[in-house]
């Protein structure tokens, strides 16, 4: 009897001890913690709060550094250190043998505890006392009348999901190592842990190889950029280019890793090599007299051909890569590699009879299995994109699943591990709010809800294969992207979901993480990152009827809002219609319609006529 009844017992008082998702309105991270528990009282952080190490090594110190630098910015003071971890108004970051990037954090009128058992469980754990104190803490200029409280609180986290990825293209356009800087700052205070570095494309290269140096003279450069959609036809007439110098990239490797960050290089193959191939043409089918970068988007037919002298090429690329990047798992590519080249190439034909492969899709999986037998010979890992299992799946290969999460799902019912970064649903350059009124993207639009509510893990797979998708990643493509500034726009705050969704455990809730959110938008201000407020403005949708009518629907994501809306030509007020149910409006109509909180309008009036 007892041992039937214990169980049930145990779990009522867990129950009882840890609310998931029910946490107060004192309390909002992102990405939402394991457990929450909400005590009476604060602690007050102020010029006479010590830092305590139970391990005092570099390690802890450098962590223990992040606060410092914070509160030097913020708060104009900084915390010296302490060895006695039992005095009142501490700050302790302690070892408890806890799970790599696990962490603890007790917040009492007396103390603050960090429990970890890896440095990156104690970053975690900093990052989560960060959103504990007001959102002042992360300004970058001294903010004062703050008072620096914790509310008490006990908070246990781990995350879900050990692969937890931002990629960035910058091919497409090139970003400054401040930029890739503070992208990596942003990912890791959203305890974000992989950077996806996409380094080789057709329209550049941007990775200093010593042993090839036209891939940088040359390769870094196209002659001019297309302007608008990539079939616009009419261009800008001024040089692209940019790299990263081999004392650039360790730079920003060491940045990353401090910040508990493992960089992922990609380097393209077989396709998308045109800049590659522009710089070295022996490397092509040689079907073509002369090979330029591209300048515009798209899929090139001008594609590695795999001869002898390829590999060597690959080979030694990635032997520098081995020495620059750390990271056992390399990214290969492996998308979107037309045939045309291989089906006219008469040494790939004579290579398909010569080896009995069936096409060229069998080609292209020699060519990845190939080039993974000497990667992994190096003691590393391949990952590619989906079409990596066109043609039969390298042994040892991981999938980054981008074509909808088909791939992802054959992959892992064949036992690879996977990584979701499924287009359109986290591919942050798609539109997130009324295309009629956002900068020019790829499509979509992928709204902050979409990307919040996508379920990464498939639930087609059964409980065994699900123990495969070992992760997710937002992808930022930069086709649109030319500045720093519009990749924050497009990447914030659909990446505060997708964070959540590789971080957090518990069932997902719209409405709480929406309250979350709120509260940290306030943080994003803080540190300038100009992100979209589509989040406050109504999302009006028009769902042709009739060719003469519209059904209209209307939407916010801002929580506790309702929509007002006008149809006669005024501007919608607190005292205009609430809009409760769609509706239907003729081609004559102007539907105006904007959100308000107790009154007040909270965001933009947004306008649309069929
Ligand atoms: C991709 O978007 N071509 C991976
Ligand atoms: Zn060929």
């Amino acid at each position: 009897m007892m041992k039937r009844v214990l169980p049930a017992v145990l779990l009522l008082l867990v129950l009882a001890a840890c609310s998931p998702t029910e946490t107060p309105r004192s309390i909002s991270i992102i990405p939402q913690p394991s457990c929450v528990d909400v005590d009476e009282g604060q602690f007050i952080l102020n010029k006479n709060t010590r830092i305590y190490l139970d391990e005092d090594t570099p390690e802890l110190r450098r962590i223990a550094g992040f606060l410092n630098e914070k509160l030097a910015a913020a708060a104009g003071f900084t915390l010296a250190f302490t060895d006695n971890g039992m005095a009142e108004n501490i700050i302790g970051l302690r070892n408890a043998g806890l799970p790599d990037e696990a962490y603890e954090l007790m917040a009492t009128p007396r103390q603050i505890f960090i429990d970890y058992g890896t440095g990156a469980g104690a970053f975690y754990g900093l990052q989560t006392l960060f959103q504990l104190l007001p959102s002042a803490i992360f300004s970058t200029k001294k903010v004062s009348g703050v008072n620096w409280t914790v509310p008490c609180c006990r908070i246990d986290d781990a995350p879900r999901f050990a692969y937890r990825g931002m990629h960035l293209d910058v091919c497409l356009h090139f970003f400054d190592m401040d930029f890739l800087k503070r992208y990596i700052d942003l990912m890791a205070m959203h305890k974000v842990n992989r950077f996806h570095w996409h380094l080789t494309e057709d329209q550049g290269w941007r990775l200093e190889i010593k042993k090839y140096p036209l891939l940088t003279e040359k390769g870094q450069w196209r002659k001019e950029t297309v302007i608008g959609s990539l079939s616009s036809g009419i261009y800008d007439g001024k040089p692209h280019g940019g790299f990263y110098t081999q004392e650039e990239v360790r730079e920003l490797v060491q940045y990353a890793a401090e910040r508990y960050v493992t960089i992922i290089p990609e380097i393209e193959m077989p396709g998308h090599a045109l800049a590659a191939i522009a710089c070295y043409p022996e490397l092509s089918c040689g079907l073509e007299d002369h090979y330029e970068t591209a300048t515009k988007w798209g899929i090139f037919k001008q594609v590695y051909c795999p001869k002898e002298e390829t590999f060597a090429f690959l080979e030694d690329v990635m032997d520098e890569v081995f020495e620059l990047f750390p990271s056992t798992l390399v990214h290969i590519g492996g998308d979107e590699c037309p045939k045309a080249s291989w089906k006219q190439c008469p040494h790939c034909q004579g290579l398909i009879k010569k080896l009995g492969l069936k096409d060229e899709f069998e080609l292209q999986s020699w060519f990845i299995q190939r080039m993974e037998k000497y990667i992994n010979s190096k003691g590393r890992q391949i990952i590619g994109w989906d079409e990596i299992l066109q043609g039969g799946l390298a042994p040892n290969a991981k999938v980054m699943s981008w074509l909808g999460e088909e791939g992802g799902i054959k992959a892992a019912q064949q036992h690879h591990e996977v990584v979701m970064a499924p287009y359109p649903k986290y591919y942050l350059d798609y539109w997130q709010a009324d295309p009629d009124s956002e900068p020019l993207a790829m499509g979509g639009p992928t709204t902050l809800r979409t990307m919040y509510e996508y379920n990464p893990v498939p639930e087609v797979l059964t409980p065994e294969e699900r123990k495969y998708i070992i992760g997710v990643e937002g992808c930022v493509w930069t086709e649109y992207m030319p500045t720093p500034e519009r990749v924050e726009y497009m990447a914030w705050p659909r990446m505060c979901a997708i964070a959540e969704s590789g971080w957090t455990h518990s069932r997902k809730d719209w409405d709480a993480f929406t309250r979350r959110l709120e509260a940290h938008l306030a943080r994003l201000d803080e540190l300038k990152v100009g992100y979209c407020d589509a989040f406050y403005n109504p999302f009006i949708e028009f769902h042709k009827d009739t060719p003469y009518d519209c059904v209209v629907t209307i939407s916010v994501d801002a929580p506790d809002a309702e929509i007002r809306y006008t149809l006669d030509g005024s501007e919608p007020t607190a005292a205009s219609t609430l809009y409760t149910i769609p509706f239907a409006v003729n081609r004559q109509q102007v539907v105006r319609a904007a959100a308000f909180r107790d009154g007040k309008q909270i965001g933009k009036t947004k306008y649309k006529q069929m």
